[in-house]
């Protein structure tokens, strides 16, 4: 007895034109990143993680209302969320300014799946897009159809992607001119008392979390760079970390 998926295989070959299967797979090549590890490592993490995830979550990812108050996109305005989890940031967003279209992308496929679930629950599905794709090497423009948009966050997602510098970099350049990049994340707790500042980064590594202690360094430079201004803060004793920066309007100066 022959294996099942050989079987498909065979058809499959058998139906597709060789000259049409060659371009097929060259466009994928060219276009597509399919991000198989960080998948897998996030779907472990939060398989079962998703379904205690926004009730346990409330308490200690700090600052994630304040982000989302501070957005106050314009009607129109098109909102990206990168790391967009169960989808509980970009709800309360679409109920809070409901005249913006909302996007999110994410590694997790089991995240993806709260997602999609929490936004038809509330009946948000014609303002909410949420789909697979890895923070570092995303295009919006084949993954929604929209090249760039008027803000993006990021919250509590660059202290679990190890590549979070090419995350940082990847989002400002989806910014349209003018655009806002709102991040909120674990701080270096330097205000809170030395044993609970060990406890608390020995617990995070249990969650394959490590705070960007180098963030404000490395977003300034990225500023500079673009000719961004950047607003940081480091609220709540140190524990979050907190950023906006917002694009000159014009094109950038040489
Ligand atoms: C701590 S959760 C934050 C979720 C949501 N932003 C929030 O504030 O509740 C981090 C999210 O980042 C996602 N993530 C991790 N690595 C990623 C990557 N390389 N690309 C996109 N998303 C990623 C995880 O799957 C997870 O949903």
């Amino acid at each position: 007895m022959s294996a099942f998926p050989s079987d498909i295989g065979a058809d499959m070959a058998g139906d597709i034109p060789a000259n049409l299967s060659a371009n097929f797979s060259d466009n994928l090549g060219d276009k597509f990143f399919w991000a198989t590890e960080a998948t897998d490592r996030m779907n472990r993490m939060y398989r079962r993680q998703r379904h205690i995830y926004d009730g346990t979550r409330r308490y200690y990812l700090l600052g994630r209302d304040r982000l989302i108050a501070d957005l106050k996109p314009e009607a129109g305005a098109n909102v990206l969320e990168v790391g967009c989890g169960t989808g509980r940031n970009l709800v309360l967003a679409a109920r809070r300014f409901p005249g913006a279209c909302w996007f999110g992308i994410d590694v997790s496929t089991e995240m993806l799946t709260s997602a999609i679930t929490a936004i038809a629950r509330r009946d948000l599905t014609s303002r909410i897009k949420v789909t697979h794709g890895d923070a570092t090497a995303f295009d919006p423009e084949l993954l929604f159809g929209i090249p760039s948009f008027d803000h993006i966050m990021i919250s509590y997602s660059l202290s679990m992607i190890p590549n979070w510098k090419a995350v940082l970099e990847a989002a400002i350049s989806r910014l349209k001119p003018g655009g806002r990049l709102h991040i909120v994340d674990f701080g270096r707790q330097e205000r809170l008392p030395g044993i609970a500042r060990a406890l608390l980064l020995r617990w995070l590594t249990l969650f394959d979390v490590t705070p960007r202690d180098d963030l404000e360094r490395v977003l300034s430079t990225m500023a500079a760079a673009s000719g961004a201004g950047v607003k940081f803060e480091r609220p709540f004793r140190g524990y979050a970390q907190y950023a906006v920066l917002t694009l000159p309007s014009g094109p950038a100066k040489p």
